[in-house]
This record gives C-alpha cells, sequence and structure tokens, in this order.
C-alpha cells in the first residue's frame, strides 16, 4: 500500500443549484472521496450562475448541508459584475472567465468587460480562464499587462501548451491545468465514444496534441479533472451537451501512467496535492491522506460509481492502481468502496473570514 496526501481537484462541475439530477454536492464530493480527492474547487457555470452573493449564498449553504469533502466555490465572472465581484472574493477559491463558447450561460466576448474584470479583481486572489487558441493569447497579454497571476484552465493542445511554456520563460505569472481526458484520450476515441458522448470543451486533439502535453509535463502544473457530469439521456439525445465526467477514474488513470513510467509518484503529488494547495492559498488538510494498492487492477465501470451521470468515457478500460481508504481530517471517508463521510462533513476551505467554516 503507498500513501499519498489528500488529492486536490481545483476544476469540478457539481451543478448545484439548478441541474442536481446530473450531480449535487452530496453525490459529487462522494464521487471525488471515491477518486481520492479530498479537496474540490466548484465551477460557478450553475442555474442560476454563481455571479453575484445572493447565487453565492444559495451554492454556500447546499455546499454546507450536503458535502462530504473539503471544496471551494468559484465567482464566475459575468458582463456586468466586474465592479461587484471583489466584494464577494473573499468568500470564494477564485474568480472564473469564460473566454469561450462552452456549456452554460457565463461567456465574455467583449476586450473591455476582459480587461475589467482582470483590472479589478484582486491581485492576490486566484484568476481562472476557459481559453482556447487566441482567446489565451489575449488574456495572457491582459494579465500580463496588470502584472497579475492567470490560472488556465483545462489546456488541450500543442500551441496552446507551448504559449504557457514562452510566457513562463518570459517571466510571466502564469500556471495552468490538463485533464486526464486530454492526457488520456484523443479525436481517435470519437468514433468509439459517439457523438453526443464525445462532446467536451476543449474537444479531444489530435495525438500530436496529446503527445505535446506529456512531452511539456514539466510545464503543467495541476492535473484537473473538469468533472462535468450530464446524464447518459442527455448525452445520447438531441444537442448533447459537453463535458465528462471524471472524479472516479483520474487516479486510476495516473497510477496507471505511474505504473507504465510515464511520470513519477512525485511528478503526480506535484500535480495533485501540492501546485493546486499554492496556486488556490488553501490550508494543509491535517491528518488527511489516500491509501492507494499501485498493483491492483481494475476495469472502470460506470455501474460502480457515485456520480449521478451513470456514465464514462473510459467505460471498460483496465487500469493498475486503485484507491482503498481515504482519511479526511483524521476520519476515515472512505474504505471498501464505501463512502463514509456523511454529508455536512465537509468544510468550505476558501479565506477563513467566512462563517461557513464554523
Ligand atoms: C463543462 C460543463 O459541462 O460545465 N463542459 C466541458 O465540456 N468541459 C464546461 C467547461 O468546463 O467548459
Ligand atoms: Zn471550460
Ligand atoms: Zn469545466
Ligand atoms: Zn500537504
Amino acid at each position: 500500500m503507498i500513501r499519498l496526501p489528500g488529492l486536490i481537484d481545483p476544476h469540478v462541475h457539481l451543478r448545484e443549484p439548478g441541474a442536481t439530477h446530473k450531480e449535487d454536492f452530496d453525490s459529487g464530493t462522494a464521487a471525488a472521496l471515491a477518486g481520492g480527492f479530498t479537496a474540490v474547487l466548484a465551477m460557478p457555470n450553475t442555474q442560476p450562475p454563481l455571479t453575484n452573493s445572493a447565487s453565492l449564498a444559495q451554492a454556500q449553504a447546499a455546499a454546507k448541508d450536503k458535502a462530504r469533502c473539503d471544496y471551494g466555490i468559484y465567482l464566475g465572472a459575468g458582463v456586468d459584475n466586474a465592479a461587484s465581484a471583489a466584494e464577494c472574493a473573499p468568500l470564494v477559491c477564485g474568480l472564473k472567465m469564460y473566454l469561450d463558447q462552452t456549456y452554460g450561460p457565463l461567456r465574455l466576448d467583449e476586450l473591455a468587460t476582459l480587461g475589467d474584470h482582470v483590472a479589478r479583481w484582486p491581485v492576490d486572489r486566484p484568476m481562472a480562464v476557459h481559453a482556447e487558441g487566441r482567446s489565451l493569447a489575449a488574456i495572457l497579454f491582459l494579465a500580463a499587462l496588470h502584472a497579475r497571476p492567470l490560472h488556465v484552465c483545462h489546456v488541450s493542445r500543442e500551441v496552446e501548451i507551448t504559449l504557457i511554456r514562452a510566457a513562463k520563460e518570459k517571466g510571466i505569472q502564469v500556471t495552468c491545468e490538463v485533464t486526464p481526458h486530454h492526457l488520456f484520450l484523443t479525436e481517435n476515441d470519437l468514433p468509439q465514444l459517439g457523438e453526443g458522448r464525445g462532446e467536451v470543451r476543449p474537444r479531444l486533439a489530435t495525438a500530436a496534441d496529446q503527445d505535446a502535453l506529456w512531452a511539456n509535463l514539466e510545464v503543467i502544473d495541476c492535473f484537473a479533472t473538469d468533472h462535468a457530469p450530464h446524464t447518459l439521456a442527455e448525452k445520447d439525445g438531441e444537442n448533447p451537451p459537453p463535458g465528462f465526467p471524471g472524479l472516479e477514474t483520474a487516479l486510476g488513470l495516473y497510477l496507471n501512467a505511474v505504473h507504465e513510467g510515464r511520470m513519477t509518484f512525485d511528478d503526480l503529488i506535484a500535480r495533485t496535492h501540492t501546485n493546486p494547495r499554492r496556486i488556490f492559498g488553501l490550508p494543509d488538510q491535517t491528518e488527511t491522506f489516500v491509501e492507494v494498492d499501485p498493483d491492483a487492477l481494475w476495469e472502470v465501470q460506470a455501474t460502480q460509481m457515485y456520480t449521478r451521470c451513470g456514465w464514462t468515457p473510459f467505460e471498460g478500460l483496465q487500469l493498475r492502481g486503485r484507491v482503498r481508504r481515504v482519511t479526511l481530517r483524521d476520519r476515515l471517508a472512505f474504505a471498501d468502496d464505501q463512502v463514509l463521510a456523511p454529508p455536512g462533513f465537509g468544510v468550505n476551505l476558501a479565506p477563513v473570514t467566512q462563517t461557513e467554516n464554523q
């Protein structure tokens, strides 16, 4: 048995408020614990989106009652909340800006709006962006102009990881994350996945893009699942929404890659614990660790999962390396395939000025 620190996932969609038939703070954090994650940062593209203190309070109340592992919640950057956003900064783990088409209503098109958010969001609080291709170049330039750190979500293409490498070499304060699906799947998997189930943003990329991610592992600060559950009926229906679940397959995929010699345990711990904790300024979770059996062989099966969405793009895959027990703040939270931490056990890891933390 090998012991890892509690994994931190800086990018999950728990769908609450508004779409709890896909997931909620209970099922999503159960999935997190089953996957070896003891902290998750929840995205604001909910219904309503989390762009003001009222919607934020709704999500915080649900999380406080239902979360089984620790969490933070992002504020969403909207077209008209650049001024008021800063007031919410002490309550959230960061600001999320969407620059490209994806699931949900949050999308910023105007350069002036982007500039406003970059200028006004507190420079010492995290700012995360969905920015592909040219959008990435635009937001990197704005962040550099304002000398404010930027975290780039789900980098998927060679041209993007190359740009981030170059920005880092120039001393620009940029960090980034890559998802397991972009590390382990490509567009060549689309025929087998099927049209609707293969929908995800950023799209699955080419084998050359995937190779570039692995070749630039040192540029990748974090692994993030971008756990984005949609039900099978939605994925197989008309207008399938983009997004893959990922919390319960990520660590198995990473451990399998360690077994195959594609990265080391230290590479894994840096990207799933140390770096996300530093980038998002999260407090250390004391007496928190994950016990894994690095040799256990298992087959990915959606029917065995805690996520509510009912499917996985990795169905049937054989992996080596499995979570056995998770201890969170000295309490056994997961063991023998059972989630033991009850709803409400999770605490908000966002800045401690928050009453939610008591
Ligand atoms: C995400 C979702 O479903 O909320 N979908 C996705 O394809 N990644 C949105 C996002 O992260 O862009
Ligand atoms: Zn995104
Ligand atoms: Zn996402
Ligand atoms: Zn630690």
